[in-house]
């Protein structure tokens, strides 16, 4: 007989007009990776969160069992002492404090009563091996990309006794070589005892990787599939999760017709005087109207950069070449220069600068574009919430109204609101950075689609992206960049995996 150290009964949990959880029922055996699946809005974090404790006991509904009893959590400690570490979706570090401070802080290390930095810094440096990052302990958080953060928050898991590790979407931010890095490194944890529960919309790792799945779908389970009954395959997953079968990932997109030079940047070059160093070095790129570019490469390459520089340059990069838009040189001393224009960039951090995530959905989708929304200068609060509505409806947006704060949405629907916001901006350039980090696979053809329609409306789009079949199912054409610079140009013909891969490493 195997052993559940994980037992969740009859789980409700309601928030103020939303059912999120009913009645599910989840069980993990002792020493086995398992997946949590489902569309965004499924209930997901939220279950995680009650068996954390984030939700306390008496705030939900059903029992939870962990370890052989009946656990009645009050508050995060609760669980943290039980064995149970979890990551959340939306990192939790502290920007301004070192690497060392962030994996130990409530957890110092102490030598008679005074903490001990020294060792501090010692065992965190332990922490970052078993993670396989190279960073110094010292560095601070902020300076650092989401993907290494990502890892330093699974370091930070491992500097304690944990039984069940939870990662809510841990591959989320990272690149092809770093999520194989940290499923090798749940293997590993496996074969030490430690059991984990993860979260992913990345249906290649869940059946690279998973020893059960559990769907859940509206809040309920829908069920538990078995990788050793051969269960755990891609047409039986997108079936329970979305209720109907997807033939496509990637839309087809009819009659590509190319029009002018949307942008064109010759030898440009961005220099970042705070980190002292090049961002973009010598770039030759351009975008045709209704052409989706699509920009490869590794964390760190240097795309997230070349965007900023593009979009209005908000990091004061010196900026040297040439930048033409629709043949014309221009210079954008402001973002909002650049947006007037008729670019928009959709940012890869949705919490740190994409969101207000205390204001509601509406007014974050007009907040970019408030004349949209006014007449005479006068705001009109009507029109707001019919673009609002709008916007809900092509995006498929799960809330139980446009007066929803943002910060209690899923992460795929806050994702979808940040696009949203940009579409109404109607830009001619519209930049998407990692546009589908975090969205299930049936809103992930949802936004394809809705990126096929605005190319095929006249826009241009350069998308940022990790997630290579993303780019190979997208573009028309392949820009690879590594160290700052672009290493090759592959038409969609041309392009493949290797090809990108080898350009990306250079
Ligand atoms: N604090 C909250 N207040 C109100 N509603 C909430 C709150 N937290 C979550 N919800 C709602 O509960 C439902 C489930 O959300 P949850 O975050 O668990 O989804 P998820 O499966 O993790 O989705 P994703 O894949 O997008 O992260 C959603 O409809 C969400 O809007
Ligand atoms: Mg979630």
């Amino acid at each position: 007989m195997s052993e559940y150290i994980l037992e969740m009964h009859q789980i409700t949990k309601e928030f103020t007009g939303v059912k999120a959880l009913s009645n599910v029922n989840f069980k993990v055996e002792k020493g086995e990776i398992h997946c949590l699946i489902g569309e965004n809005g499924a209930g997901k974090s939220t279950l995680m969160k009650v068996l954390s404790g984030v939700y306390p006991y008496g705030k939900y509904k059903g029992d939870i069992v962990f370890n052989g009893s009946i656990q009645q959590f009050n508050k995060i400690n609760d669980s943290v002492d039980a064995g149970i570490a979890i990551i959340y979706q939306e990192l939790a570090l502290f920007p301004d404090l070192a690497v060392y401070e962030n994996i130990f802080i409530g957890n110092e290390v102490e030598n008679r009563g005074v903490l001990d930095w020294n060792q501090t810094i010692i065992e965190s440096q332990k922490m970052l091996d078993k993670v396989n990052l190279k960073v110094n302990p010292e560095t601070l958080i902020k300076d650092l990309g989401v993907g290494k953060q990502q890892l330093i928050e699974i370091a930070k898991a491992l500097s304690k006794e944990v039984k069940l590790l939870i990662l809510d979407e841990p591959t989320a931010a990272l690149n092809e070589d770093d999520s194989e890095n940290l499923l090798r490194l749940l293997r590993e944890l496996k074969s030490q005892g430690i059991t984990c529960i993860m979260i992913s919309h990345k249906l290649k790792e869940v059946i690279s990787i998973a020893d059960k799945a559990t769907v859940l779908r509206d809040g309920e389970t829908i069920c538990t599939l078995d990788a050793s009954k051969g269960e755990i395959n891609e047409s039986i997953i997108i079936k329970n999760m979305v209720g109907r079968e997807i033939n496509a990932i990637y839309p087809k997109r009819e009659n590509k017709i190319f029009g002018d030079k949307i942008l064109e940047l010759t030898n440009w070059c961005a220099y970042d005087a705070q980190l002292g160093r090049q961002v973009s070095k010598d770039v030759n790129l351009h975008v045709k109207q209704g052409e989706i570019i699509g920009l490869a490469g590794l964390m760190g390459s240097g795309r997230t950069e070349l965007a900023l520089s593009i979009f209005g340059n908000p990091k004061s990069y010196k900026l040297q070449g040439d930048l033409k838009l629709h043949g014309k040189s221009r210079q954008f001393k402001h973002t909002s220069e650049a947006m007037k224009a008729g670019i928009a960039y959709v940012t890869e951090d949705r919490k740190g600068d994409g969101l207000f995530l205390i204001q509601d959905i509406k007014s974050n989708i007009s907040v970019a574009n408030m004349k949209g929304i006014s007449s005479n200068g006068i705001i009109n609060v009507n029109e707001e919430i019919i673009v609002g509505e709008k916007y809900r409806k092509s995006m498929g947006i799960k809330a139980s109204s446009l007066e929803q704060v943002v910060g209690n949405l899923s992460g795929g629907n806050q994702q979808k609101v940040s696009l949203g916001k940009w579409l109404f901006v109607n830009p001619n350039l519209l930049i998407l950075d990692e546009p589908t980090r975090g969205i299930d696979v049936g809103a992930k053809f949802e936004i394809y689609t809705v990126m096929n329609k605005l190319i095929s409306d006249g826009m241009s789009i350069i998308m940022i992206s990790s997630e290579l079949g993303e780019i190979l199912g997208m573009s028309d054409r392949v820009y690879v960049m590594a160290k700052s610079e672009i290493k090759g140009v592959l038409t969609s013909e041309e392009a493949s995996q290797e090809k990108i891969m080898q350009l990306a490493t250079q």
